[in-house]
């Protein structure tokens, strides 16, 4: 049975989205069990094309292989130049939730409305270099908003710090509004860096190297996330 969408868990909720992207691809059936029982709220995918990122990672089809692995959501990030003509594949395949870039070609509005008509809750997401008001006025319209923590593309990278004044103007606008969107942080999140960004008011963590390539496991991993968060 499907868990509970995205939009209805609470935002000021401490979550975890492990990115297989960390994960040993010829065994990802098994890795995501093993993110699954450390006890992630969703599975984190990275799509990239190697135009939006100079990485190319992975399609509709092994998001379809993933669905049959796990019921929690699959919370898809798009790190590519034309979202909008992805939308339906990734309906299709079993998709969620979908988080697309703002520095993307295709028209926001646009993209948010086919993401909701396909089914799936809807994420906007900025690279490092973006600033909050860009994605400021499409608050109100989307489920989450993913501050990026490093430069898209790759995995294991060292987290932004510089990075937190963004989350903070973010979450603060959230609570202005009184919003129930999602903040997620994706990027060089660990043990010592979750302190920082829960601080500064995100609640969605992407975790890949920090829980698939823990020395003591996923399970332990976890654990650790969440007792070094300080969620306001
Ligand atoms: C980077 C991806 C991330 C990546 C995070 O472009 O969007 O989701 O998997 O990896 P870690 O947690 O290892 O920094
Ligand atoms: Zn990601």
């Amino acid at each position: 049975m499907r868990q509970t969408p995205i939009a209805e868990m609470s935002n000021t909720n401490l979550l975890i989205s492990p990115s297989v992207l960390a994960a040993d691809f010829a065994e990802l059936g098994a890795e995501v069990r093993r993110a699954v029982a450390s006890g992630a709220d969703m599975i984190h995918v990275d799509v990239m094309d190697g135009h939006l990122v100079p990485n190319i990672s992975i399609g509709p089809p092994v998001v379809k292989s993933l669905r049959s692995t796990t019921d929690l959501p699959l919370d898809v990030h798009l790190m590519i130049t034309d979202p909008l003509k992805y939308v339906e594949p990734f309906a299709k395949a079993g998709s969620d939730h979908v988080t697309f870039h703002i520095e993307s070609d295709s028209d926001p509005e646009t993209t948010i409305e086919a993401i909701r008509g396909a089914g799936m809750s809807v994420g906007l997401t900025l690279k490092p270099g973006t600033p909050a008001s860009a994605i400021l006025p499409y608050l109100p319209l989307v489920d989450m908003i993913l501050v990026m923590t490093v430069e898209p593309g790759f995995g294991g990278q060292s987290f932004m710090a510089d990075m937190l004044p963004k989350i903070r103007e973010i979450r603060d606008a959230i609570t202005q509004q009184d919003l129930p969107t999602h903040l997620e942080v994706d990027g060089g999140i660990d043990a010592k860096t979750i302190g920082l960004v829960t601080e500064a008011g995100a609640n969605v963590m992407v975790a890949g190297t920090s829980i698939f390539r823990h020395p003591e496991g996923a399970k332990h991993a976890a654990k650790e996330l969440r007792e070094n968060a300080n969620l306001a």
